[in-house]
C-alpha cells in the first residue's frame, strides 16, 4: 500500500524529517529560517544565516537529552557577537583559518583581502560565509533528515576572485551521524578552504569547561605557528610533546605544560596533519569522549587536517544558548580543513580551485546515543 513503511523497516524509518520555521531577519532585511533535522533521539538545528549549526541534542549514556554545542539563543546573538568573535557553529568560507597578510597569488595575480585579525585575514574576512543568508531545500528521504544550503558568492566578494557557487548538505542519519558535504565551483581561478566551526561540550553547552574530555587525534604531526598564529610551514612530530593525542588524553592534562606553542595560542589552536588522503576517502580524524556524560563524538573527514581549538579566546563576555556565560575552555572546535595559509605555503597541499573542477569535501560527526528509542 502506498505510503506504508516496508516490512522490516527500522524504528527510525519515516521518523527522519526536516522542518523550517522563521528565525528573524538578517541586517540586510533578508528573512532567516531555522531548520530542525530530527532522526530518532537526535535533533540538529541549522540556521540559513551562516549555515550555523545552532544546536545538537543527543542523549547521554542514561538517555538524558542535552544540547552539546555552543551557540546563541537568537539571531541577534549571532549577528552581534559571532564575527568578530567565536564563529559558533558557522560555515566558514571562502577560506577557513588565516591567510598571512590577507594576501595570496593565483596565476601570477596577487589578491588583497580585508584584514580582520591583526595583520591577517581570518575565516574568509569580516563578511564571510558565516554572515550570509543561504538558500535552502529539504533533502530528507524518510531515513535521513537533510537540508541543502546554497550560496553564490560574487567575484570580488571579500576580495576573492571568481564567482564561487557553494553547496553544503547537512544530513542526519539513523546512526546519529551528522554528515557535512561541501561542493564548490568557480568561473575563475581562486582558492577555497571550507569548514564548519562547531564547538562541542559533550556534557552540555554552558556546563563548564571541557578539560576533562578525553581526546584522540589520529595524527603524527602538527603545524607550529608564529606569533600571529600563521603556520611556520614546518610539520613537527607530536612525539614527546603536549600535541601527542595519538592515545586518548584529557584535554586539560598538558594545557599548562609551559610549551612555547601553547603559550603562543593560549592553549591548543593548531592544525594536526592527518596524512595524505584522496577526495573520496573518509578517514577518522578525532575521537572526543566525555567520561562525565558517557557521550563520544567521532570525527571523520576527507580533509588533510584538523584544527583543534580549545576555546582559548572565550572570556566570559558571551551568554550562550541556555543563558549561561562561556569562559575559556568551555567548548572545543574540531575544524576539518586544508592547512591554514596554504596559498602562501609551497609545501602545503593546494587549495586552488579552477573553472571546470569541483571542490568536494566531506566530514562526518558521529554521536551515538547508546540508548536509541525503541
Ligand atoms: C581559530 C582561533 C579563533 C577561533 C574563533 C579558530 O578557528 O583557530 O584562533 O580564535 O577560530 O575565531
Amino acid at each position: 500500500m502506498p505510503g506504508q513503511p516496508a516490512a522490516g523497516a527500522t524504528h527510525a524509518r519515516g521518523n527522519a524529517a526536516a522542518v523550517a520555521e522563521p528565525f528573524g531577519t538578517a541586517p540586510d532585511g533578508t528573512p532567516v529560517d531555522r531548520w530542525t533535522l530530527s532522526n530518532g533521539p537526535v535533533t540538529v538545528r541549522v540556521l540559513t544565516y551562516g549555515g550555523i549549526v545552532q544546536s545538537v541534542e543527543v542523549p547521554d549514556a542514561g538517555g538524558r537529552v542535552t544540547n552539546v554545542v555552543l551557540g546563541f539563543a537568537d539571531l541577534a546573538g549571532y549577528v552581534e557577537h559571532n564575527n568578530p568573535g567565536p564563529y559558533f557553529g558557522a560555515l566558514i568560507g571562502r577560506f577557513g583559518n588565516r591567510l598571512a597578510g590577507g594576501r595570496f597569488t593565483v596565476d601570477g595575480r596577487t589578491h588583497q583581502l580585508p584584514l580582520n585579525e591583526g595583520p591577517n585575514t581570518l575565516h574568509g574576512g569580516p563578511e564571510g560565509f558565516d554572515r550570509q543568508v543561504w538558500t535552502t531545500t529539504d533533502v530528507s528521504d524518510g531515513e535521513v533528515a537533510g537540508v541543502r544550503l546554497t550560496l553564490v558568492s560574487p567575484a570580488g566578494h571579500q576580495g576573492f576572485p571568481g564567482t564561487l557557487t557553494t553547496v553544503v548538505t547537512y544530513t542526519l542519519d539513523a546512526a546519529s551521524r551528522l554528515t557535512v558535504h561541501y561542493e564548490a565551483t568557480t568561473d575563475a581561478p581562486t582558492v577555497v578552504n571550507l569548514t564548519n566551526h562547531t564547538y562541542w561540550n559533550l556534557s552540555g553547552e554552558g556546563s563548564g569547561n571541557v578539560h576533562g574530555h578525553v581526546l584522540q587525534l589520529d595524527a603524527e604531526g602538527y603545524l607550529p605557528i608564529d606569533g600571529t598564529l600563521i603556520p611556520t610551514g614546518e610539520s613537527a612530530p607530536v612525539e614527546g610533546t603536549p600535541f601527542d593525542f595519538r592515545t586518548p588524553t584529557a584535554i586539560g592534562d598538558r594545557l599548562r605544560a609551559g610549551h612555547e606553542q601553547l603559550v603562543r595560542a593560549r592553549g591548543y589552536d593548531h592544525t594536526w596533519v592527518l596524512g595524505p588522503t584522496g577526495e573520496e576517502e573518509l578517514r577518522r580524524a578525532a575521537v572526543l569522549h566525555d567520561p562525565a556524560s558517557g557521550r563520544t563524538l567521532t570525527v571523520a573527514t576527507t580533509e588533510p587536517g584538523v584544527q583543534f581549538y580549545s576555546g582559548n579566546f572565550l572570556d566570559g563576555t558571551l551568554v550562550g544558548t541556555g543563558g549561561r556565560v562561556y569562559r575559556q575552555g568551555d567548548g572545543v572546535a574540531l575544524e576539518t580543513q586544508h592547512f591554514p595559509d596554504s596559498p602562501n605555503q609551497p609545501g602545503f597541499p593546494s587549495t586552488e580551485l579552477r573553472p571546470g573542477r569541483t571542490y568536494r569535501s566531506t566530514t562526518v560527526f558521529e554521536l551515538p546515543g547508546d540508548v536509541r528509542a525503541g
